[in-house]
């Protein structure tokens, strides 16, 4: 399978080194939020995250090392969807964003090139989404987690690829494995890095479904975001000895065990702690709106009998939901006739409930009585759902031609 993105013929007849990689955004079940060090992205607390299906959501980066063949090429040439920056690596003009942060980087290059002796060569990178970068979906992390394979393939660079991956964003590091993963903290850049703790068909029942919420607010970045919280916050610091003296190990028992109820209850408790911090932070940042709360109340009534779904959110609206396959068919059923009365079963698989879900069964078991203040004559408050299993390690292929 090819699955290299093309680069322009002339490039191709140069090229000494191809490689393109897949990988998946990945959704934190205990968060990252904060820095001890800006530089080095090194976080304040452990997290633990779950690593999406590449066949739903993927980040594909191609890097070729190309032969030069006049001087006045430039050294590095990226293209990120319609975008493209490109520069030397000695530029001192390192503020400059057009594709990706020019600094960051740089940064990683330099840790790859200390052992890597080839003769001049020219660095070539395309990077495409399999989804709108738009819709606030974590792109950043399979991207950087893209990038650092490819830098770390292209050069023979032997060190860990998370800790490539770390330097462009932090929970980048995570994206480098499929299955469960924890980012350890620590405040030595070799050891704050990320390993599997479970492969992915380790809970072939578990389901990750993700609400996209029509919400068209300018996302507020999650580096200045923390920044602000580990200046300004109290509640940040008890956080940090919850999550690294408690949470870790709830969670790790919990998926030992493959105790949802445990799993679950533990996941949303971080959520909203992660959000009361951002609430506590000085002036506070909100990334909730109106619905998500709403499908967080809805998530508690759904479970007065124990818990079956649990939701996360990320700096950003967008709801993050694990099931059990016991519990999948009857909760999207519940949200099918809350906020798709509008649409008929058919089309709302086809149109909504994107791929995987079309084996699914949707059945209207749910009584819609006890949700009824949910229900709304307002279309489109959510614009898509995906389903995803727990996703695999990332695709990689090579190609040597010198
Ligand atoms: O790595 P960043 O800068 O995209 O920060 C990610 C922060 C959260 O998504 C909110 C939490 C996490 O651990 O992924």
């Amino acid at each position: 399978m090819n699955m290299s993105i093309s680069f322009d013929d002339d490039i191709k007849d140069r090229c000494i080194k191809l490689v393109t990689c897949e990988c998946a955004p990945n959704i934190a079940l205990i968060k990252y939020w904060g820095k001890s060090d800006e530089d080095l992205i090194l976080p304040l607390n452990s997290s633990i995250s779950i690593t999406l299906d590449c066949d739903i959501l993927k980040s594909t980066t191609s890097l070729a090392l190309v032969k030069r063949a006049n001087n006045s090429e430039p050294q590095i040439r990226i293209w990120f969807d319609d975008k493209i920056d490109e520069f030397d690596s000695n530029t001192s003009d390192l503020t400059v964003k057009k594709v990706l942060s020019r600094k960051r980087f740089i940064r990683i290059l330099k840790m790859v090139r200390e052992n890597f002796h080839h003769e001049d060569y020219l660095i070539r990178i395309k990077s495409l989404n399999s989804f709108p970068t738009a819709c606030g979906l974590a792109s950043s992390a399979s991207g950087y987690a893209a990038l650092a394979h490819c830098i770390a393939h292209a050069f023979d660079f032997k060190g860990d690829i998370s800790e490539l991956a770390r330097l462009g964003s932090g929970s980048a590091c995570r994206s480098c494995f499929g299955g469960f993963v924890k980012w350890n903290a620590s405040n030595q850049s070799s050891l704050s890095i990320a390993k599997q703790l479970k492969p992915s068909n380790y809970w072939p029942e578990l389901n990750i479904v993700v609400l996209v919420l029509n919400d068209h607010r300018k996302e507020n970045s999650s580096t200045d975001g923390m920044k602000l919280t580990v200046e300004s916050s109290e509640l940040i610091k008890h956080r940090v000895k919850l999550v690294e003296e408690t949470r870790i190990k709830v969670i790790e028992d919990a998926l030992n065990d493959k105790n949802f109820e445990k799993f679950g209850e533990i996941i949303m408790r971080d959520s909203n702690n992660f959000h009361a911090v951002c609430m506590d932070t000085y002036p506070p940042i909100f990334y909730l709106n109106e619905s998500s709360k709403e499908i967080i109340q809805l998530v508690h009534i759904f479970n007065q009998t124990g818990v079956k779904v649990a939701y996360s959110f990320d700096a950003g609206p967008n709801v993050f939901l694990f099931t059990l396959d016991d519990y999948l068919s009857q909760f999207v059923s519940l949200l099918k006739q809350i906020y798709f009365s509008y649409v008929s079963s058919d089309d709302f698989i086809e149109q909504k409930f994107i791929s995987k879900a079309k084996n699914m069964v949707l059945i209207n078991t749910t009584p819609i009585e006890k949700y009824e203040k949910f229900k709304t004559d307002e279309n489109n408050r959510i614009k898509y759902i995906l389903h995803s299993k727990v996703g695999h390690d990332p695709r990689i292929s090579l190609e040597n031609y010198h």
